[in-house]
């Protein structure tokens, strides 16, 4: 893979690039839309990546070639870049050149060619693993000395401010943080992380993603209306974010908000408190019981945050009555995908019973493999 990619740069810049870097997607066991209300998250990265072999220009150009985009190079001065003057793919890569020069980055030019397996559009964070990959890139190209958490800030800035999608920082901090066999136990109001390993295989279990194939997308206003909705309640409540709000209040403070916003608090403050049960179990080496935890972490948004949909739910509903210990929908929701905790011996019969379920519903297969918790972004050539 790595080879393809340096003859694949050669190809369409000429020339070999000065190196490949890459950045991998994730799906997070628990601690669903929690990041932007300043709580906590345990995401693991895939084995997938996006790769970009990459070179510096000196003329203040940005010429971008992908694997998965049209055969066109996209060739953009950096100079006047501002947000909105690029569109579709190309704004993932382009905004991280931006988001380094407010920054206050010394960056010029480059060529970069892209190339990825991280399924787009499934909830696996590939818009995430192309700004990490990029921002590795530079890094390293223009000596910038930024620090893995310290990209993950820049490629949350150019997701946020010029792709224009109101995420949180989980995913941009999984891509760049991660590290084999471990799992990442993030708090989003303080960067504080802690690598917990996760040896699934160990102990007899492997972790089943299961891509719907039904897109989601964040950019459409739904994601932002929620973030929205909890930034409103946390207001009315007196808090700087719903993190403040402890279990012990819940009740009282469901009681102060309007209909519409007290099931999303009731999904924040719940699901933070699952974060803190999975990962007492972790380390206590009690993997099995994060199965239940998972299934209610699925209902709880469901339920309250309401971000599932029919395939999402048939998912998880198959799974577990065919034997896994638990299951979720993983990433924004609205589609994507789901993952299940399964024994090992379960995972060709937990697969086989979703692909069944899902054929009767007219739903289109989907797409199933094991996860085993991967490195973050790194230079592989
Ligand atoms: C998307 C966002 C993340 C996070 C999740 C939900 O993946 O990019 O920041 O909010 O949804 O947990």
């Amino acid at each position: 893979m790595i080879d393809e990619a340096v003859s694949d740069f050669e190809a369409v810049h000429g020339g070999r690039p000065a190196g490949v870097w890459a950045a991998p997607g994730r799906v997070n066991l628990i601690g669903e839309h929690t990041d932007y209300n300043d709580g906590f998250v345990l995401p693991i990265a895939l084995p997938h990546t996006t790769r970009v072999g990459a070179r510096r220009r000196e003329d203040g150009r940005v010429r971008l070639y992908s694997s998965q985009g049209d055969g066109t190079i996209t060739d953009i001065a950096l100079d006047g870049l501002a947000p909105g003057v690029v569109a579709g793919w190309s704004a993932y890569p382009v905004g991280v050149f931006w988001a380094l020069a407010e920054a206050g980055h010394a960056v010029g030019g480059a060529d970069l060619f892209v190339d990825s397996d991280v399924p787009s559009g499934a909830g696996l964070s590939s818009s995430a693993a192309l700004e990490c990959a990029t921002a590795a890139a530079l890094n390293e190209l223009y000596g910038l000395g930024l620090s893995a958490p310290e990209l993950a800030l820049i490629a949350q800035r150019a997701e946020n401010a010029f792709v224009g999608v109101p995420c949180g920082v989980m995913d941009q901090m999984a891509s760049a943080c991660c590290t084999d066999g471990a799992a990442l136990f993030l708090d989003t109001r303080t960067l504080e992380q802690r690598h917990v390993p996760l040896d699934l295989e160990a102990a007899g279990f492997r972790l089943l993603v299961i891509d719907t194939r039904v897109k989601h997308d964040l950019g459409d206003g739904a994601y932002a209306a929620l973030r929205a909705g909890c930034e409103r309640a946390a207001e009315l409540l007196g808090l700087d974010a719903l993190r403040d709000l402890p279990a012990v209040g819940l009740a009282a403070a469901l009681e102060r908000l309007p209909e519409e916003l007290a099931p999303l608090v009731r999904h924040v403050v719940t699901e933070n408190q699952r974060v803190a049960e999975t990962i007492e179990h972790l380390d206590g080496g009690r993997i099995a019981a994060l199965g239940p935890i998972l299934t209610a972490g699925h209902a709880s948004l469901r339920d309250d945050f309401r971000v599932s949909c029919a395939e999402t739910d048939l998912a998880v509903e198959a799974a577990v009555a065919a034997g896994a210990l638990g299951a979720r929908m993983t990433g924004g929701g609205f589609g994507g995908s789901v993952i299940a905790l399964v024994g090992a011996a379960e995972v060709e019969p937990v697969a086989d019973a979703v692909r069944s379920a899902f054929r009767p519903a007219g739903f289109a297969e989907p797409v199933v493999f094991t996860a085993v918790p991967s490195a973050g972004a790194r230079r592989v050539a």
